[in-house]
C-alpha cells in the first residue's frame, strides 16, 4: 500500500517512543517512504541522535519532541504548540512502558507510582495524541492513525495484568475509533505485536523475536488492507499458538 496516497505526499508523521525499538523502526520506514518525521520521546539526546540518522538516511526533515510520557495531561499543551502549523497524516501511538518480571498485582514495586506511570504512559498518550491530531486529518478527510496494542491483549494475562490491560484498551478503542471515523476517510489500525526484538524484551529468550525494523516494514504493508494485524504473518502464527493454547 503506497502510503502517501492516503495521506498527503507533503505530510508530516508523528511517531511516539520514537528514540528505540518499534517506534524507531515506524519512524525510519516511513521517511524511507517519504514522510517527515516528528519524534517524540523522553531523552533529547536521542531524539537529536534519531532525527540525524534519519535525515541523513532517507533526506526528509525531522522535528524533535522532549517529552516524558508518564507525565499528566497537562504536559500536552507542550506537544500542541509543538504541532501548530504542521500537517500531519500519519500518527503512530507507539508509545508503552512495562516492568519485565512477572508479578502479582500486590507485589509489583513502587506500586503508587507505577499505576500512574503506566496508565499515563500507555493509555493516556494515545487518548492525548490523537485528540491533538485528529481534528485536522478530519478536516482534510485524510489520515492515518496506527495504535501499538499487543498480543497480551488478545487474552486475559496473569502476571502481566496491567500492561496486558492497558493494551485491550488499546485495541478496543482503536477498532471503535475506526468504526466511527472510517467514514471521514480516517483510518485507524491496531497492531499486535508477539515478540518483537528490542529493549523491552531482550531479557526475554529467543522466542520467535522478530527485527524491528523487519516488522515495521510488515506491519506498514498492512495498512488500508486491515484495522486489526498482528503486523507479520510469523506473529499471526503465534497468535493462532495462544488461541490453541487457551
Ligand atoms: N517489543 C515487543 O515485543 C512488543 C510486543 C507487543 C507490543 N509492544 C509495544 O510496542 C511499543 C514499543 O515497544 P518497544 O518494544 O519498541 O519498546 P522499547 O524498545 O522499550 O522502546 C520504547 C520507546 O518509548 C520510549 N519511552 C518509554 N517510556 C517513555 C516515557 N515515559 N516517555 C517518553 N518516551 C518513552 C523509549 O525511550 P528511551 O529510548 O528513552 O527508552 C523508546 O523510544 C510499546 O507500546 C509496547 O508495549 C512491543
Amino acid at each position: 500500500m503506497d502510503l502517501g496516497q492516503l495521506v498527503l505526499s507533503a505530510s508530516f508523521v508523528v511517531v511516539t517512543g520514537a528514540t528505540a525499538g518499534i517506534g524507531k523502526a515506524y519512524a525510519h520506514e516511513l521517511a524511507k517512504r517519504g514522510l517527515n518525521v516528528v519524534l517524540i520521546s523522553r531523552s533529547l539526546e536521542k531524539l537529536k541522535q534519531v532525527a540525524a540518522e534519519i535525515e541523513e538516511q532517507h533526506g526528509r526533515s525531522t522535528r524533535v519532541i522532549q517529552m516524558d510520557f508518564t507525565e499528566g495531561s497537562e504536559s500536552y499543551e507542550l506537544i500542541r504548540d509543538a504541532l501548530q502549523g504542521l500537517e500531519i497524516g500519519i500518527l503512530v501511538n507507539n508509545v508503552g512502558m512495562t516492568i519485565l518480571q512477572p508479578l502479582c498485582f500486590l507485589d509489583l514495586p513502587d506500586i503508587d507510582k507505577y499505576i500512574p506511570d503506566l496508565v499515563n504512559c500507555n493509555i493516556l498518550s494515545t487518548l492525548k495524541m490523537t485528540q491533538i491530531i485528529l481534528p485536522q486529518m478530519v478536516a482534510r478527510k485524510k489520515g492515518i492513525i496506527i495504535n501499538m496494542s499487543s498480543l497480551l491483549a488478545r487474552r486475559p494475562i496473569p502476571l502481566q495484568q496491567i500492561y496486558a490491560a492497558s493494551k485491550v484498551f488499546i485495541d478496543v478503542f482503536s477498532r471503535a475509533l475506526d468504526g466511527e471515523y472510517r467514514s471521514k476517510g480516517i483510518i485507524v489500525q491496531s497492531v499486535l505485536p508477539a515478540f518483537v526484538d528490542t529493549n523491552m524484551t531482550a531479557k526475554y529468550a529467543e522466542c520467535g523475536k522478530i527485527p524491528a525494523d523487519v516488522f515495521a516494514h510488515k506491519a506498514l504493508n498492512t495498512v488500508g488492507l486491515t484495522n486489526r494485524t498482528s503486523g507479520t504473518l510469523k506473529h499471526s502464527i503465534q497468535v493462532s499458538l495462544v488461541w490453541v493454547a487457551r
